[in-house]
């Protein structure tokens, strides 16, 4: 039987990568996007899909019941798989109340629609609420500590994190209290087509095929645990088909890198795969910049659970990853240019002159 999927922030990164597997992999199924289009959401990201029968884009808040409530009724929602966030950890240190409002308040607001919806319809056994979280939630590790795993503290330390982790604790108080049949993923890094330029490895891409300084926090020694982007979106598809309501479950590839030593692996495969770099080699524009606020050193996932009970694996390497995601980005200029814009150059400016050591 086809089913009915209300997408939050499908016009995000991860969101309309997500979109167009699932539409590719179940083209009987209804998807519907609902996506706010801030500064990270771009609508061209689903170009391929509008016009299809099977397909609907909805530009609208999280926060609106009343609109969530009709797209779930009129459109009969048998799965949300939540995506919308406000993501960036940079931008959360400089402004936290966007966070906690779409984070927080446009979760609950979801979580009261498809509440009463399934109440509603009478709890059909059928009905998923999947939650996409992120492994931030569980802090900072030292080096030698052992990868997160689905039962590690939650110690959030960033305005974004902390407002992930208020929006993990309301899913899971509506599974424990309402049996809402709600499934978290807290997945570690994610790289790949369409991220917006802010992010670590597009920012490096772009900045040099620019000439321009790759910024690096505190001494580069943090370390990352990488996902490439289609990676996660074939957990969550797994999550949705097998997952158990009620339970949590990390993803990440088990590729610890640390930044440094990231930014040089770009820096050669731009040398490498890039015709004309204003700068060659490009490592000479790595500049070491002031820390960012809170930096958390380490992160890394344990995903044992997700691929022992749910028969999951990640499908490249990061060095094949990354290789696809920069000759993405070499070739979809006609994407990213657009996005350096004034308001993105304001935020730049914000950012890394408090940075500039
Ligand atoms: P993104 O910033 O690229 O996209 C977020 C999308 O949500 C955008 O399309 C934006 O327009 C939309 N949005 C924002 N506020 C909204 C609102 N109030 N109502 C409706 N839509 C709204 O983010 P992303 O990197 O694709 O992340 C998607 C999800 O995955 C987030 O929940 C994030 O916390 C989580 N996550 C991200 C990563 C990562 O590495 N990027 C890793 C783990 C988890
Ligand atoms: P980011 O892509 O912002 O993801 P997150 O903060 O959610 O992990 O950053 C990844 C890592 O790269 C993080 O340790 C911060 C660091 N970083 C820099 O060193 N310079 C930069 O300009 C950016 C954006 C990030």
């Amino acid at each position: 039987m086809s089913r009915k999927l209300l997408v939050t922030g499908g016009a995000g990164f991860i969101g309309s990568n997500f979109v167009h597997h699932w539409c590719k992999t179940y083209p009987d199924d209804r998807v519907v996007v609902l996506d706010a289009l801030t500064y990270a959401g771009n609508r061209g990201n689903l170009a391929s899909l509008e016009g299809k029968e099977n397909f609907r884009f909805v530009r609208g808040d999280i926060c609106d019941r009343t609109l969530v409530d009709k797209l779930l009724q009129t459109e009969n929602i048998d799965i949300i798989a939540h995506f919308a966030a406000e993501s960036h950890v940079d931008r959360s240190i400089l402004g936290p109340g966007a966070f906690v409002q779409t984070n927080v308040v446009g979760t609950f607001t979801l979580l009261e629609a498809f509440r009463q919806h399934w109440q509603t319809n009478n709890q059909p056994l059928n009905y998923r609420f999947l939650h996409v979280s992120t492994d931030e939630v569980y802090g900072s590790l030292a080096p030698n500590d052992p990868a997160f795993c689905e039962t590690t503290p939650y110690a959030p330390n960033s305005p974004y994190s902390a407002s992930k982790a208020g929006s993990d604790h309301l899913v899971r108080a509506y599974y424990h209290t309402y049996g809402l049949p709600a499934i978290i993923t807290n997945c570690s890094n994610n790289y790949g087509s369409y991220q917006f330029p802010e992010k670590l490895i597009p920012l490096m891409c772009i900045n040099i095929l620019m000439g321009k300084p790759l910024p690096i926090y505190g001494d580069g020694k943090n370390v990352r645990d990488w996902l490439y982007v289609n990676d996660h979106c074939s957990a969550i598809e797994v999550v949705i088909q097998r997952g158990t309501p009620g339970e949590t479950y990390n993803i990440g590839g088990n590729n610890e890198v640390e930044n440094i030593n990231l930014v040089q692996m770009l820096c050669q495969l731009m040398d490498e795969l890039a015709l004309d770099l204003p700068v060659r080699p490009s490592q000479n524009l790595i500049t070491f910049v002031k820390d960012r606020l809170g930096h958390d050193r380490r992160y890394a996932i344990n995903s044992n659970k997700l691929q022992t009970q749910l028969g999951w694996t990640p499908s490249v390497t990061v060095e094949e990853g990354l290789r696809l995601t920069v000759e993405w980005y070499l070739t979809h200029r006609d994407w990213w240019e657009p996005l350096l814009s004034e308001e993105y150059q304001a935020y730049y400016r914000k950012n890394y002159l408090q940075s500039a050591s």
